[in-house]
């Protein structure tokens, strides 16, 4: 993360007054000769206009901020060596670009993978102002502008709301507010009952009150919070469903008492039965969150926003598109993603993101969506994010946050630029290596949309039966005749809680695309795939490909010339990602072979 920073030799020993002045030090740190004029224009927000001069210098014209990601885009093409045309405007697509730290008070990370805390320790506020400025300056420089500091799951006493904890959390916004980031806090439904409230009921004038005087109480400390971010009834979290409320009264009971300071909640739809016995056929996890929301479309105060995960499960390596992004048109949504890579191979395993949010941004409507979301992958290791290479998804997060519009291969080049020196030839090389990446990963995991194998809670390495006969709601139901659950009409149903172009993209086997296959469909292992292989065979070759690939990779990165540290971290997390590649391949096979009997065609080495 910080290869580019110091490329670009900015200054952050002392803190920025403003935005303004940020991006007056950002330029000035690209050459004595470079000539760039700033103009602040308070109505572009947001917003910027870069003009290229016919006497080669630039005018960057913006709101407060828009100047701040006028600099960025403008030293970013320098940098990376991109034409700019002679004038270009450019607009964030969504007006809320945010990172979910899942920081707990103690300096753990909930599916932390980059070492602990950069806010806590030891249950108080504990961080270094220079590496906030840093972080500060990473979001800037790709539009990014909320930062959610606390976990979603509130562990006690994460109370950041309290009096004892608000001058700290006052003194960290100020240091991001040059950088345009707005603090947000995640907060327990349950908190007034910690406070001598006897409920938590969202129509008690009691609970109301205490939520008023506390919104009253936090926003006197940081007037620009950018609100409350809430994790109810799901995974054990508390929430209005104890007290016979639905999420509509207990969003719309906080979004009153932020209402009047300009706050947001942005409350979480990650709403299922995590207690489901897995014998039962009638309950199908993925179709929780839509038959709980849908029906209160168009109920959400204007001030809620309804932060989805971009898949009806959780952060799998190929999920469709959840259902309620597509159908609740009367409400705010949120797209949430997880650059923490936990079921995605813990920062151990390269896997590169864009090429799945491409596919996912692709198919969003355009006009409800006000916000995405996207879980940090964060922490007080060195480099910010354990593998060097994830850092990748970090910046391209913010590229595409910033215009979903953005290319894939560019955004990818574009990061390799502004953080190694490489030959154009290494550097095509990287990013081809990156932009496959979650192919490969898919290949020797779980292809063909099966999800779930991975070994139970850590989340790292296979386990194919690990979820099995657990409470979650996860099952393949591997058997010896078939694998996979019949989610059309004619199974679950919850194909039917797509828009009717979907749903005909998907019901029929033979035409679904073999990348969701088995997420929709309940298949025997002779079935035969568009291609003529069955799909046994196909599951047999995609894992041991997805095994290949990952060797010609660690090919390639032997090859290229990382700077140490990188080099050194890069290959031994390389070395860790063959091996477990290697489990992958072999234990994924064993098991579907034990069940189905059935040979390789080519004869490669399955175990009995
Ligand atoms: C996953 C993850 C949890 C997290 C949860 C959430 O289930 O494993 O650690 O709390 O998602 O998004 O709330």
């Amino acid at each position: 993360m910080k290869a580019w920073l110091s490329k670009l030799n900015i200054d952050l020993s002392a803190a920025p007054s403003s935005p303004e002045e940020l991006a007056r030090t950002v330029l000035a740190s690209v050459s004595p000769d470079f000539r760039c004029r700033i103009e602040t224009v308070p109505a572009l927000e947001e917003s910027f206009r870069i003009r290229n001069d016919p006497d080669g210098s630039f005018t960057v014209s913006g709101g407060g901020t828009g100047v701040l990601y006028g600099a960025f885009a403008l030293i970013r093409s320098v940098f990376s060596g991109k034409e700019l045309p002679d004038s270009l405007e450019s607009a964030p697509r969504y007006p809320l670009r945010m990172i979910n730290c899942w920081d707990n008070m103690d300096g753990s990370v909930e599916r932390g993978y980059s070492g602990s805390s950069l806010f806590f320790e030891a249950g108080a506020f504990h961080y270094d102002p220079l590496r906030m400025r840093e972080l500060g300056c990473f979001m800037a420089s790709v539009g990014l502008n909320v930062l959610c500091i606390n976990n979603v799951n509130v562990h006690f006493p994460a109370q950041l709301l309290l009096e004892d904890y608000l001058p700290e959390a006052a003194a960290l916004a100020d240091l991001f507010r040059p950088f345009g980031v707005r603090l947000m806090f995640s907060v327990d439904f349950s908190q007034p009952m910690r406070h001598g409230i006897p409920t938590a009921d969202p129509l008690d004038p009691a609970v109301q009150s205490w939520w008023n005087e506390t919104a009253a109480r936090v926003y006197r400390a940081i007037p620009d919070l950018a609100g409350f971010l809430v994790k109810a009834d799901s995974e054990g979290r508390p929430g209005p469903f104890t007290y016979g409320r639905n999420h509509a009264d207990g969003a719309n009971m906080l979004a009153r008492a932020v209402a009047p300071y300009g706050g947001k909640i942005v409350w979480r739809c990650f709403v299922y039965n995590c207690r489901q016995d897995w014998r039962d056929t009638k309950t199908d996890r993925p179709m929780a969150a839509w038959e709980h929301y849908s029906p209160l479309d168009g109920q959400f105060a204007d001030n809620v926003i309804l932060q989805v995960k971009h898949g009806p499960f959780d952060f799998q390596v190929r999920e469709p598109l959840s259902p309620l992004l597509l159908g609740m048109k009367h409400t705010n949504l949120a797209m949430e993603l997880q650059l923490a890579q936990e079921y995605t191979g813990h920062q151990i395993d390269i896997y590169t993101m864009i090429p799945m949010w491409k596919e996912l941004f692709d198919e969003l409507p355009e006009d409800h969506i006000m916000s995405v979301a996207a879980v940090s992958n964060l922490g007080r290791d060195d480099n910010y994010t354990g593998h060097p290479l994830a850092a990748v998804n970090f910046f391209t997060y913010g590229l595409l946050a910033w215009n979903p519009q953005t290319d894939a291969a560019d955004a990818v080049t574009e990061w390799i630029r502004l953080t190694y020196h490489f030959a154009p030839e290494d550097e095509r090389a990287l990013a081809s290596l990156l932009l496959s990446s979650r192919r490969t990963y898919e290949k020797y995991t779980a292809p063909l949309g099966i999800g779930w194998m991975v070994s139970p809670h850590d989340h790292y390495g296979p386990n194919p039966s690990g979820y099995e006969y657990d409470l979650w709601g996860t099952y393949h139901k591997a058997n010896r005749d078939a694998v996979g659950i019949d989610r059309t009409a004619s199974g679950t149903g919850y194909l039917l809680q797509y828009p009717e172009a979907y749903q005909h993209k998907y019901a029929d086997p033979e035409t679904c695309p073999d990348l969701y296959l088995l997420f929709y469909h309940r298949l025997p292992y002779s079935f035969r795939m568009k291609d003529g292989r069955t799909l046994i065979q196909r599951i047999y070759d995609d894992h041991f490909e997805g095994y290949e690939e990952t060797k010609a990779m660690a090919e390639i990165l032997r090859s290229l010339p990382f700077p140490e540290p990188d080099r050194n971290v890069i290959l031994s997390r390389m070395d860790r990602q063959l091996y477990d590649a290697k489990e992958w391949c072999d234990i994924i096979n064993t098991f579907f072979r034990r069940l189905s009997g059935a040979d390789d065609t080519h004869g490669r080495t399955i175990y009995d």
